[in-house]
């Protein structure tokens, strides 16, 4: 790698959860489950799902203006906007170019990304390298999702454990030895299908019987999702840490994937940090797959409990099968 390419860091965040708060009491009358059941195996409590008339692209422009106002930006400023996804609006145009239009950024480049819940992590990491090399200045990156709009609400294996929301960074050069230090991308796509949507692709097109066989909704395998991501968490992280010459020692937060409590808590204990040094709210929101890692960032940050001069992990996976993590110097 050259050593004229810029650091680059995180200028501001902003986030969106719709105002429908969803508990699991609610959960109980709509499908075969319990507030304990979910508790125990998962750790969610409650999630937000949007208005029948609210779509990813609303939330996401929510949540995009907001880490704007706290990066000092303005919307002719952004020169590339990425909206992590795997429930835009349509399939096309891309949510990030309905993004664009919304908060009056006309002209910059625009476009989606789907790598499930990795999806901020990869947008992040893009932007990175458009902004280290010079390209672009100042990049929106955004994970947005409206999963309750391919949930089988008949099937309590998954409808449970999902919600809406969003969540945006703007990131732009940073001062030398501040921002991402190193990051890791990886997929294995072999594993595709335990976490998939089969219908309203090309592979199958939408007909009245993939409607009626629920086809176009998310279903999951999810022992082996489990076992996965138990697995990824913590050996990404430790190759994030490890490039960017540190370890454990040196790592003050965990800004993880919500997606199981039992995942998170693994996490954790391979980074050797206890769960206050964890940023946690799947508790409130479930899993909002590409929304979930920059809700969390944000409420650190706004929070204060990521400070100036922490080093921290931001680490996620999903369907793809795809990971990401990264080490953030504030
Ligand atoms: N309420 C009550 N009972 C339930 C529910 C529910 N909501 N869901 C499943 N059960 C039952 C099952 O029917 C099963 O009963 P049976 O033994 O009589 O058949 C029993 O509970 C155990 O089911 P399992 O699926 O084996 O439960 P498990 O302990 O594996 O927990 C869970 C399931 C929570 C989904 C877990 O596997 C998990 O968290 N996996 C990871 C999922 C994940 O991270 N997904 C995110 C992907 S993100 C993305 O990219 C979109």
């Amino acid at each position: 790698m050259s050593t004229n390419l810029r650091s680059v860091g995180i200028l501001g965040t902003g986030s969106y959860l719709p105002a429908n708060k969803v508990t699991n009491f609610d959960m109980e009358k709509i499908v075969d489950t319990s507030d304990e059941w979910i508790r125990t195996r998962t750790g969610i409590g409650a999630r937000h799902f949007a208005a029948d008339d609210e779509a990813t692209s609303d939330m996401a422009t929510k949540a995009a203006i907001k880490a704007m106002e706290a990066a000092g930006v303005t919307a002719d400023e952004i020169d590339m906007i990425i909206v992590g996804t795997c429930t835009p609006d349509m399939l096309l145009p891309a949510t990030a170019c309905l993004v664009q239009s919304n908060i009056g950024a006309v002209g910059c480049a625009a476009f989606d990304l789907e790598t499930a819940c990795s999806g901020f992590i990869y947008g992040m990491e893009v932007a990175r390298n458009f902004i280290a090399c010079g390209t672009y200045n100042k990049v929106l990156v955004i994970g947005a999702e409206k999963l309750s709009s391919i949930l089988n609400f008949e099937d309590r294996k998954t409808c449970v454990l999902f919600g809406d929301g969003a969540g945006a960074a703007v990131l732009g050069p940073v001062e030398d030895g501040k921002g991402i230090l190193a990051s890791e991308l990886g997929a294995d796509g072999s594993k595709g299908m335990v976490l998939k949507v089969d219908a309203g692709g090309s592979r199958m097109p939408a007909t009245p019987q993939t409607v009626a066989d629920r086809l176009h909704s998310l279903s999951m395998d999810g022992s082996e999702v489990f076992k996965f991501a138990v697995r990824i968490m913590g050996s990404s992280s430790m190759r994030s840490i490890e490039k960017a010459g540190l370890t454990l020692e040196d790592i003050d937060f965990l800004v993880p994937h919500q997606a199981n409590m039992r995942i998170i808590t693994s996490a954790a204990k391979k980074l050797k940090l206890p769960i206050e040094k964890v940023h946690v709210n799947l508790n409130e929101y479930g899993n909002m797959s590409a929304a979930s890692v920059p809700v969390a960032l944000d409420e650190a940050i706004r929070s204060g409990k990521i400070k100036e001069g922490d080093k921290t992990v931001l680490v996620g996976f999903g369907g793809g099968l795809t990971w990401g993590s990264c080490v953030v110097q504030w």
